[in-house]
């Protein structure tokens, strides 16, 4: 799977991604429904505050070098939770949940197709009843990645390298670095392609430096959550990609209060109907 979340980029999450709104955001709605799954955990940043909390939540991520870092975390807090290395589309967890969160995940470096697969995993993982938590961030909320949709701004990527200005004490006794650049934008595929480098420097000497690339899914029309905080659900990706409505079949959407934060997408699977279809629409 290529996503940037190894080797440095691990570290870096560990080290300086440990806190957020999203933990007492979602976190609500895992004291309601438990187990929960962190679909994406990453090295912990939400799990485990989720488990000192005492909550039941059960990790998956897709990079073992995340994981790693999330099992360290999650010991030195005293609990072992299942973490599972799986990409969200070959996602198959040992029981099923009440609540499932994907936070900053959906859209890595995957597919349309494995996108949509996804869907039907995680719809699969959850418990009859049980709810679904899927953050999406849309392009039109960040001007200045809307306007790398452009034909002229195109015309100016890659970008080019930016010269290292950051350099943060890491808790191992190195220092770390950080830079990202934009590669390339595709409004038709609506993707954008990123580079992230890493730098790390032992007693002052810069020893590895690491550059990753990510192509990342812009959902533009991810959510149509109607006029009553919630009372309608429709992702729609287009024609080569991604269309469930929560609407529809097994799927209901909960009257929830809109997420605080850009757009979220929240779908819960219904009581089973025997005579009904019971797949995820693609
Ligand atoms: C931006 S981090 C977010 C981590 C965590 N959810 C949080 O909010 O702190 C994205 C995480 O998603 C994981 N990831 C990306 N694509 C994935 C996929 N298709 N399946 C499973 N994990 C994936 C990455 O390895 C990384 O740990």
């Amino acid at each position: 799977m290529p996503t940037w979340h190894h080797g440095l980029v691990a570290d870096w999450w560990a080290f300086y991604n440990t806190d957020g709104p999203e933990i007492a955001y979602f976190g609500e709605y895992i004291a309601d429904g438990q187990p929960a799954l962190d679909a994406g955990c990453g090295t912990g940043r939400l799990l485990v505050p989720w488990l000192e909390a005492g909550y039941d939540v059960d990790g998956s991520d897709v990079s073992q070098d995340m994981l790693a870092h999330c099992r360290e975390r999650a010991r030195a807090a005293g609990s072992e939770p299942t973490l599972v290395a799986q990409p969200l589309h070959e996602l198959t967890m040992p029981r099923r949940y009440r609540t499932i969160v994907v936070c900053g995940v959906f859209g890595l470096g995957t597919t349309w197709e494995q996108d949509v697969q996804a869907i039907g995993r995680l719809f699969d993982a959850l418990e009859p009843g049980g709810m679904l938590l899927l953050d999406n961030e849309a392009p039109y909320s960040d001007s200045d990645q809307w306007l790398l949709w452009t034909a002229e701004a195109r015309a100016r990527l890659p970008e080019p390298v930016k010269p290292r200005l950051e350099r943060r004490a890491a808790p191992d006794g190195t220092e770390r670095g950080m830079r990202s650049r934009v590669l390339a934008s595709d409004p038709l595929d609506q993707t954008i392609t990123l580079e992230i480098v890493a730098d790390l420097w032992r007693d002052g000497e810069l020893v590895a430096t690491e550059a990753r690339p990510l192509t990342a899914a812009l959902v533009s029309r991810s959510a149509d959550q109607g006029h009553a905080g919630g009372s309608r659900l429709r992702a729609d990706r287009g024609p080569r990609g991604l269309r469930f409505r929560a609407t529809d079949g097994r799927h209901e959407v909960p009257h929830l209060p809109r997420p605080k934060a850009g757009h979220g997408l929240t779908v819960r699977r219904a009581a089973p109907r025997p005579t009904r279809a019971t797949r995820c629409r693609s």
